[in-house]
């Protein structure tokens, strides 16, 4: 066993992050499963993928607690939403999701200054760059519906474009 290398309020905060990645990864999974039994091809594969994304991020925490002696819990997650009123009720909860999780990540920032914690403070670095792109893949997508429209034919247009987005994210990094 190694010394723990972070302070015990750190390790609870990375650990709470650890569910609410959970949370996420399982909330795009149901909104995958919705979009699929709804007919939105497109957007099913979208929220797939991104469910999966949303379990690598959780997985970069667990490890990191492990790596800092911290040991990760995983608890129970939440139980996500199983209808959807539209495509766009659905987009903005997802947005309102990323707009907390960026919330508890810069809450997570401020106390790894506060404790001088240099290791953890580069460590989310990365998912703070990450969750700017997140808000903004969120906030332009739902942009769309105004740009585009409401009607049948624009959510087809929408669904389409989520489909080139997923086959884009899903593609091996060059
Ligand atoms: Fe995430
Ligand atoms: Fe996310």
């Amino acid at each position: 066993m190694i010394r723990m290398k972070i302070s015990a309020k750190m390790k609870k905060a990375l650990n709470d992050q650890v569910r609410l990645e959970a949370d996420a990864t399982n909330n795009y999974l149901a909104m995958a499963s919705w979009c699929e039994v709804t007919g939105y091809e497109g957007a099913a594969n979208y929220f797939y993928s991104q469910s999966d994304e949303e379990r690598t991020h959780m997985l970069k925490i667990v490890h990191y607690l492990n790596d800092m002696g911290a040991i990760a819990t995983i608890s129970a997650t939440k139980a996500p939403a199983t209808s959807h009123k539209s495509l766009e009720t659905l987009i903005k909860a997802a947005l309102k999701n990323e707009q907390a999780v960026t919330k508890a990540i810069h809450k997570m920032v401020e106390i790894s200054q506060r404790d001088k914690d240099h290791s953890t403070y580069a460590f989310l670095e990365w998912f703070v760059n990450e969750q700017v792109q997140e808000e903004t893949k969120f906030e332009t997508l739902l942009q769309k519906f105004d740009l585009i429209g409401r009607d049948k034919l624009a959510i087809n247009e929408i669904d389409k474009l989520l489909a080139a987005q997923a086959t884009a994210s899903a593609e091996p990094a060059a």
